[in-house]
């Protein structure tokens, strides 16, 4: 049997812990408001979570000649930050649509880090 004393240092603790994961969690959720009040993902973390599955380093895995180099996006007239949005925003074929996973400025912001990483050719 424990004393009824130990049970209340037991208790104690134990509230005592509680309290202080509960304070740092909400410490930490300040912190992730904070960061995304000032740091918006940028255009590149776009890319890697949505894009880079099919377009790794501006490859295409699919159909491997529509790739995001700057030769074939002026093949294929995707040389403007407008006609690559569109392509993002609706989708076509086996890429899928972004218009209701991304915000429209997101949107534009990946296009725009497509041409410019297409300028450097993806280094
Ligand atoms: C499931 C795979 C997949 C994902 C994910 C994907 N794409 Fe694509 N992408 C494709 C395919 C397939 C094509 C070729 C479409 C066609 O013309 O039939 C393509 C074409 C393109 C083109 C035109 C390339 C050219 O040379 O004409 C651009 C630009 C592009 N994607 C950008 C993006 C961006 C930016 C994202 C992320 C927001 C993305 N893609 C996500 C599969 C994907």
């Amino acid at each position: 049997m424990i004393s009824l004393n130990k049970f209340k240092k037991f208790l104690s603790a134990f509230v005592l812990i509680l309290i202080l994961a509960f304070v740092e969690i909400a410490t930490n959720c300040q912190i992730a408001l904070a960061d995304t009040a000032t740091n918006p993902a940028t255009a590149a973390e776009v890319f890697s979570a949505n894009c880079a599955g099919c377009h790794i380093n501006g490859s295409n895995i699919i159909r491997r000649g529509k790739n995001l180099k700057q030769k074939a996006l002026k093949k294929y007239g995707m040389d403007s930050i407008a006609n690559i949005s569109n392509l993002v925003t609706n989708g076509k074929g086996i890429m899928p649509a972004y218009k209701d996973r991304l915000s429209e400025q997101q949107i534009i912001d990946v296009s725009a880090y497509v041409l410019s990483q297409a300028e450097t050719d993806w280094k």
